[in-house]
């Protein structure tokens, strides 16, 4: 794989100046924002009136502690609009979620805000190794879904080249990749192994594809499949987060020669990681809840937004902004069996290390007799789906997982293929426990 690591030159000065330059920035913008919301949402002014803070409290970022949080119920609460800071004329665009319950959470953007996220998404993509004049495969989803789009108006913003493929229609992926001859691809970890696939059906080999690096977010996705994707394409693989509440692609990314966490753009989003059952900011490198406040969002400002993900912050190293490690899982997706909390992540890095397994997996919670119970499908690789080798690898999965994550899984193997297979967020957990009772 070659060296992709940008020059400093081509780096925001923000990137890598002093932690006090940084802080002294989100400062100023810190008191911008809570005016902003205080003044002009009336969800905003209520919730600080009623627990007796206002904007001119904050007089150092650790006063932001006594602002209270904001969660995904509120948006829906307030749903469609309540939320926006500005008059509805000035917003340019919406972006939606239909998320699994509920109603759809809504968001909106300024031409202001339209701008900075074009600008965060290009600052991703030259961390992840992209350059001006390349061209990006962008597979994410157009749409309401924040990840085509935003992925779309950073590439253009870099001065890449786009094309808009949007998610589904793999062999056409496989096609075009071949022909256009990509430097770049954006593509959820879950889709882009389904493109695997098919360029394997087509007999296409992935390592001869022009493909240098992929730019894989919008799901958890674990280091063990960074590794399995890396081999198969010969290029790198990094790792880009965002939701839509915030932003949508582009909060935080990997840099491209380092791979270590994902740097967050601390000049337009604020994170605090909190113990998710007390709601008390924990300190750096501690395991937590993360939280965002945007510095700097005009349309719908969110002041310390539980996002549900769970990673610790870590110091910056290619850049002197913070880094999030990689996310575990979402508290939504925690499972817990007979007391033991367990993540799909966990289950995908052991997946990985099993010979004659294909990446693909969905987990399946039932209850057997009063208990729950978890049954892993998995699917067997072409090479080895006879019935011995499928025993083997069931066993040898069983095997690693009791003695990592601590829990006893049934193993299903499946055929070759027999897995549902994902063009976006894929689905690793489903619930059949009511079913069962
Ligand atoms: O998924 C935005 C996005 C699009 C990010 C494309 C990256 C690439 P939402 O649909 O609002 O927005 O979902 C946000 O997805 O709270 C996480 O739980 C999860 N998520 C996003 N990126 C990552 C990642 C987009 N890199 C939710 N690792 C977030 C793990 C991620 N989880």
């Amino acid at each position: 794989m070659k060296d992709l690591t940008p020059r400093k030159s081509e780096l925001d000065p923000i990137e890598v100046a002093s932690r006090d330059e940084i802080q002294a920035l989100q400062l100023e913008r810190l008191k911008w924002s809570l005016r902003h919301a205080y003044e002009n949402v009336p969800m905003y002014k209520k919730r600080f009136d009623d627990v007796g803070v206002h904007p001119d409290d904050l007089k150092s970022l650790a006063d932001l502690a006594k602002f209270p949080f904001t969660e995904k119920n509120d948006l829906r609460d307030n749903y469609p609009f309540g939320l926006f800071a500005v008059p509805r004329d000035q917003i340019v665009r919406l972006h939606a979620s239909s998320g699994t319950t509920g109603k759809a959470t809504v968001v909106g953007y300024t031409r202001n805000d339209i701008d900075m996220f074009a600008n965060m998404v290009a600052r991703s993509l030259r961390a992840s190794g992209i350059r001006p004049g390349q061209m990006v495969h962008n597979a994410y989803g157009y749409g309401l879904f924040t990840g085509g789009l935003g992925a779309h108006y950073g590439i253009e913003r870099l001065g890449a080249t786009v094309v808009p493929v949007s998610g589904g229609m793999t062999p056409r992926q496989v096609t075009l990749i071949d022909d256009f001859k990509p430097d770049a691809i954006m593509v959820t970890p879950s889709y882009m192994l389904n493109i695997l696939d098919e360029f394997r059906a087509q007999g296409v080999d992935p390592r001869e594809s022009s493909l240098q690096v992929g730019v894989f977010g919008a799901e958890p996705w674990t280091n063990a499949m960074r590794a399995e994707v890396e081999e198969a394409f010969d290029m790198h693989a990094v790792d880009i987060y965002g939701l839509s509440e915030i932003m949508g692609p582009g909060v935080a990314n990997e840099c491209v020669e380092t791979k270590d966490g994902l740097h967050i753009w601390e000049d337009h989003f604020y994170p605090e990681v909190i113990n998710p059952d007390t709601g008390e900011p924990v300190a750096d490198g501690e395991q937590g809840e993360l939280v965002f406040t945007t510095l700097t969002k005009e349309g719908l400002p969110m002041i310390r937004y539980r996002t549900r993900d769970l990673t610790r912050l870590l110091p910056g190293t290619a850049r002197s902004m913070r880094r999030m490690e990689k996310i575990t899982g979402r508290c939504d997706d925690m499972i817990i069996l007979r007391g033991v909390n367990v993540f799909p992540t966990q289950i995908e890095e052991q997946l990985l290390s099993v010979p004659g397994l294909s990446p693909h997996f969905q987990i399946e919670l039932l209850q057997a007799g009063r208990m729950d119970a978890m049954r892993v499908h998995v699917e067997a690789t072409p090479a080895a789906a006879d019935a011995e080798s499928r025993a083997a690898a069931a066993a040898r999965l069983a095997r690693q997982i009791k003695e990592t994550v601590g829990i006893s899984t049934e193993i299903i193997v499946a055929d070759p293929g027999g897995i549902a297979r994902s063009e976006g967020k894929a689905k690793r957990v489903v619930d059949n426990r009511m079913k069962d009772a």
